[in-house]
């Protein structure tokens, strides 16, 4: 990992996220040549925000690892509710642990915290931004069910808008040849302008659908998500939103028999529980190939040497980011910086919002 910490899956290269899902087969196959690996380390899980597979599977690959671990899942029985900020919570945990894990509603949020923790920060999802490790367990998923991350069909259906595994997914994907997606959601919640940069920059083909009939069968992947309540700016907003895409045995009946259905999970009602029983169903399977990646992970992160990222040449930018998701908003204390993105535009440091 180029920075030492996993924010964004650019953080690594193809060839070791390709090694990733390499160690995270093996350790799904021979689990006990691993007991011992991470002896003597801690995990920290910050969890800002609800969670039950992606911090659990942390905490479960850590214990499997035969390491330990620390943390809270609920801000409120930390310090952060008498008003401490994340600088001086991160600066703190991270001289207790070996790596942190954390997750936070707000978008760049995990970029903040590597300025200044002491040990290697991961990303367990920041806001509607990214989720770098969903993805690691997506790419693992699809390699063991298609057998290959090349060439595929991909529809991503449901809040493309605020679910920030769609964007990881796209982000990752994108990197394979021969990918090519169909992004199915209404207007309202169609993908943010920095994944379609994304997605002009590497040449894929993909094109915006409005229903799943429409293409459910031509798909090799159907990746479906939750329409994201929370990040709503109002509760009316998401009411016109709520149920828009439900995929039930109907649909399915014009989908391909080598389809394969994904889903980070939770699931509310966008995926009939009848089609749970279909083998083309994977999304259990996926959740239960999170904890393996997670584990070759916490493993490839735990060997190698972390620098801290304190002497990253940073670009001061004068105006704050127009985003009001961004975490710059709310940690007043940090500072405005920007970095380049793929088509060379100056972005937010933080969220990727560009100036
Ligand atoms: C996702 C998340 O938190 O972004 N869940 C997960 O990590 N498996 C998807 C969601 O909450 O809808």
């Amino acid at each position: 990992m180029s920075s030492g910490h996993l924010i964004d899956l650019n953080d690594c290269t193809v060839n070791e996220w390709e090694a990733l899902i390499k160690l995270a087969s093996d350790i799904r196959l021979n689990p006990h040549d691993y007991i011992h690996r991470c002896e003597g380390k801690i995990m920290a899980t910050l969890f800002y925000e609800p969670s039950t597979r992606t911090q659990m599977s942390f905490q479960a690959a850590m214990l499997r690892l035969g390491g330990q671990i620390i943390g809270f899942d609920n801000p409120v029985n930390s310090s952060v509710s008498k008003g401490e900020t994340l600088k001086d919570t991160i600066r703190i945990v991270s001289g207790y642990s070996d790596i942190i894990v954390m997750r936070h509603p707000q978008e760049g949020s995990a970029k903040a915290a590597s300025l200044f923790s002491l040990c290697p920060i991961v990303n367990a999802g920041d806001g509607g931004h990214l989720h770098p490790t969903q993805t690691i367990t997506d790419l693992v998923t699809l390699s063991s069910v298609k057998g290959r991350l090349t060439d595929l069909q991909i529809g991503l259906c449901g809040d493309l808008k605020y679910g920030r595994t769609v964007h990881s997914l796209i982000k990752a994907m994108s990197n394979f040849k021969g990918n090519s997606f169909y992004l199915i959601s209404t207007p309202e919640l169609s993908i943010p302008l920095y994944i379609k940069e994304v997605l002009d920059a590497s040449g894929c083909t993909y094109c915006k659908v409005n229903s799943l009939d429409e293409c459910i069968g031509e798909l090799d992947v159907l990746y479906m998500t939750r329409i994201q309540r929370e990040r709503f700016a109002t509760p009316e907003e998401y009411e016109k939103q709520r149920g828009v895409y439900i995929l039930d045995i109907e649909k399915l009946k014009k989908a391909r028999e080598d389809l394969s259905i994904l889903h980070p999970l939770p699931r509310l009602d966008e995926i009939e529980i009848a089609i749970d029983d279909d083998s083309r169903a994977v999304y259990f399977r996926q959740a239960a190939y999170g904890m393996y990646a997670r584990m070759a992970l916490i493993l490839k992160m735990l060997e190698e040497d972390f620098t801290d990222s304190k002497d990253e040449k940073l670009l001061i930018m004068q105006n704050i980011c127009s985003n009001p998701r961004c975490i710059i908003h709310s940690e007043k204390y940090l500072k405005s910086f920007y970095k380049f993105n793929e088509s060379n535009h100056p972005i937010c440091l933080y969220c990727d919002e560009k100036l």
